[in-house]
């Protein structure tokens, strides 16, 4: 069944942050060629306007019996027009792309805007008793039985139904971040989230324990207001990324939508926060000046270092401020941190444009071997890339001619043998039909065809952040 609902103009909403919308800085030209003014809003980076549910989804192969759950996507998808001149990628409503598999089928497809009180009157719907905040738009995640969209500046996450029906703001849950990080061996949530209501002066270090219940918050001091939109997680220590995009003061007062912008006078800095110290504990080193968004992981290795796998840019936001791509390329490289001396070496594993690193959940903040990025040309995504974090060595899993991938998951497979056992999820957009597939590999064996590809009835935006949410968990 596919359900249009009927769609009106609407004011754009303001997910990332409170401040009103008002025109960009278009003096300096962007520095990556692909680039374009509207790129943010064209192709597949286009809204859809639609609603869908679909039930038993045509599959060409075998999908994994083993595999019960959901996979889950979240990405922004402004609802009503937007002027491409101002217009922010990061700043759409959120949408959550969900697709059921159950025991070799796939049983349903749904996309849903995250409701805030604005969407849910242009959608002419009532509120139902709902709180409602935000419309979080970059990830989405299982925690505690329950499903939760998240951005990294909104206040509350709102959570969701099974079938992605917004429920409403979490109660009991400070404002928070896109990227906590679940530490495998407790499955509690650590997250590095901005306080908004006194946002000038520090970032929260926050725990919510397996129960979905606040159980830490702790201060941490910032000279400025640095965008931080992830995270690691080590044994000992909480990762803090202090680097040089700054919400910029006269933005603010200029009303622009989205008021971070590249600030090399800022610095940039990592800070080890020993799990259970105060700030006054934190361990700071200088690197020089570059942006992150996504560690692949962290961990220490056997010297006491900390070794930080991350998609890294010589510059954000400086020239290009619709969106991350215009002013350089992600590339993947390792940061050595030396707690002792407090240095950090760099060193550049891959040069090649990707982005959206992950690697097996349950190694998250331990040593691994293999992880996984989206592999990009001309600001398309044509290929996973997957990295031997050991040897160097990488491999390519194709997506093939005019296809584009989503952030690939890695799912273990049950009674795995090896890190690399099990299966890597992609949502993947098929250019000549308009539409999209969620894609399946065998991660063991790039050069195999995929396992199931299974045929949605509807296009899924590039967007961000994708899990799978094994009903098991
Ligand atoms: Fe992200």
């Amino acid at each position: 069944m596919v359900t249009r609902r009927s769609i009106v103009k609407a004011s754009l909403a303001l997910p990332f942050a409170s401040w009103a919308l008002a025109g960009c800085d278009a003096s300096r030209r962007p520095a990556v060629s692909a680039w374009s003014e509207g790129m943010y809003l064209s192709g597949n980076y286009a809204p859809v306007d639609i609603e869908v549910t679909a039930t038993d989804l045509p599959v060409t192969g075998k999908i994994p019996e083993e595999l019960v759950g959901r996979y889950l996507r979240n990405g922004p998808n402004p609802l009503g027009d937007v002027d491409p001149a101002s217009h922010h990628w990061f700043t759409g409503d959120g949408m959550v792309h969900g697709i059921r598999l159950d025991g070799g089928r796939a049983e349903w497809y749904r996309n849903r805007w995250v409701r805030n009180e604005r969407i849910v009157g242009e959608l002419g719907e009532a509120v139902g008793g709902r709180v409602l905040g935000g419309t979080p738009n970059t990830n989405v995640i299982g925690h505690a039985g329950r499903t939760w969209a998240l951005v990294e500046s909104g206040p509350a996450p709102v959570e969701m139904s099974y079938e992605l029906d917004t429920i409403g703001v979490s109660k009991g849950w400070p404002g928070y971040t896109a990227h906590p990080k679940i530490d495998p061996d407790t499955g509690e949530l650590h997250a590095i989230a901005y306080d908004w209501a006194n946002l000038r002066d520090h970032v929260k270090y926050l725990v919510i324990d397996r129960n979905a219940q606040l159980k830490k918050s702790l201060d941490i001091p910032l000279g400025g207001m640095p965008m931080i939109h992830d995270m690691s997680l080590t044994k000992q220590y909480v990762v803090i990324y202090d680097l040089p995009v700054t919400v910029s003061l006269l933005d603010v007062a200029r009303g622009l939508q989205f008021p971070f912008r590249w600030d090399p006078d800022h610095g940039a800095r990592i800070g080890l926060l020993p799990r259970t110290g105060t700030p006054d504990d934190i361990i700071w080193s200088s690197l020089p000046a570059q942006y992150a968004y996504h560690p692949m992981n962290a961990y220490e290795d056997d010297r006491g270092n900390v070794v930080i796998d991350i998609v890294r840019y010589d510059r954000m936001f400086d020239a290009d401020r619709l969106g991350p791509f215009g002013d350089s390329e992600p590339r993947l490289a390792r940061w050595t941190v030396n707690p002792s001396a407090r240095t950090v070496a760099e060193d550049r594993i891959d040069d090649r444009p990707q982005e959206f690193p992950r690697c097996h959940p349950a190694l998250n903040s331990k040593p691994y071997q293999f992880g996984y990025t989206l592999g990009a040309q001309d600001l398309a995504y044509t290929s996973i890339i997957k990295h031997d974090m050991k040897t160097g060595a990488s491999d390519i899993f194709s997506l093939g001619e005019g296809h584009h991938g989503g952030e690939a998951y890695f799912v273990p497979r049950q009674g795995a043998q090896s890190e690399d056992d099990g299966y890597l999820m992609s949502i993947v957009y098929i250019e000549s039909a308009r539409r999209s597939d969620l894609v399946i590999f065998d991660a063991r064996d790039p050069a195999r065809d995929a396992l199931a590809r299974v045929h949605l009835p509807a296009r899924v935006p590039y967007g961000f952040h994708g899990n799978w949410v094994p009903d098991a968990a």
